[in-house]
């Protein structure tokens, strides 16, 4: 038999490779700036998952390591290996551990999704439009405002983002915000966002969309409340009959016909 494995030793070997791993992921900033409150929310459930896949990696290359290197065949060895019958204390192990982990993961996004998805008392509705190529915009609660390629949004309060599509499927995503989410043709999606810090980001399409998807982009301007207001109520035009039509759609969970749409 095999005796039995040092598993002392294999243990810390696993947690060095997992700390030396982490710290060198840890140390690049994968998203960029933060620029809403549910960014730093889902920073952070990014670099505990790349802890915990960092422990998975490293358990797996050390035992790998270990098994090659202890369990290699002898120059000449050309017999075959022991019949093995299975290992409860192993199956048990390799069983509860990754349902631990599996676990604890989809615990801790449910409970940040839930924070981040938790709607405010009174939010500032911005209707998007999407069409290939371009980002419309309208503000219901505005004189129904309307605004092409470009929105502006006040800070420290949160934006229900209603989404339209007049084509096909494209996806609003600004990266300091860290939400994403589908536009869908016939129905209206919606984005929850509460932009925390006043600057200048860019709204990019993030699904593919057809020939000029690279170039579906648009400007956003988050600014105090009372910029925003001079701003939105110097805009001239109103959402054309064709996007209003959409603005009537039924949510995901409730799909109703779909209904011709675009501005152009
Ligand atoms: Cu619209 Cu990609």
């Amino acid at each position: 038999m095999y005796g039995r494995l040092p598993i002392v030793k294999m243990i810390a070997a696993t947690l060095a490779l997992t700390a030396a791993i982490s710290a060198v992921m840890l140390s690049i900033n994968w998203n960029g700036q933060e620029a809403s409150t549910a960014a730093p929310k889902i920073d952070d459930l990014l670099n505990v998952m790349i802890v915990l896949s960092s422990f998975v990696f490293s358990l797996v290359m050390v035992m790998l390591g270990y098994a090659l290197w202890k369990f290699k065949a002898k120059p000449g060895d050309e017999s075959d290996g022991e019949p093995i019958h299975g290992n409860t204390r192993l199956e048990v192990a390799w069983t509860l551990i990754p349902t631990i982990i599996v676990l604890f993961g989809a615990g801790y996004s449910w409970k940040v999704l839930n924070d981040i998805e938790a709607p405010a008392k009174d939010p500032l509705i911005v209707d998007v439009f999407s069409q290939q190529y371009t980002w419309s915009f309208g503000y219901p609660e505005q004189g129904m405002a309307y605004v092409k390629g470009e929105f502006h949004v006040p800070v420290n309060r949160q934006i229900a983002f209603k989404m339209h599509s007049g084509d096909v499927i494209h996806s609003f995503w600004v990266p300091e915000w860290r939400i994403k989410k589908d536009n869908v043709p016939g129905i209206t999606t919606t984005a929850l966002v509460t932009p925390d810090k006043v600057g200048t980001y860019q709204l990019v399409c993030t699904e593919l969309c057809g020939f000029g998807h690279a170039a579906m982009r648009a400007k956003v301007v988050v600014e105090p409340p009372q910029k925003f207001k001079e701003w939105v109520s110097g805009l001239k035009e109103t959402i054309p009959p064709d996007w209003r039509a959409t603005i009537k759609q039924d949510t995901e969970t409730n799909p109703i016909e779909e209904i011709g749409a675009g501005g152009a």
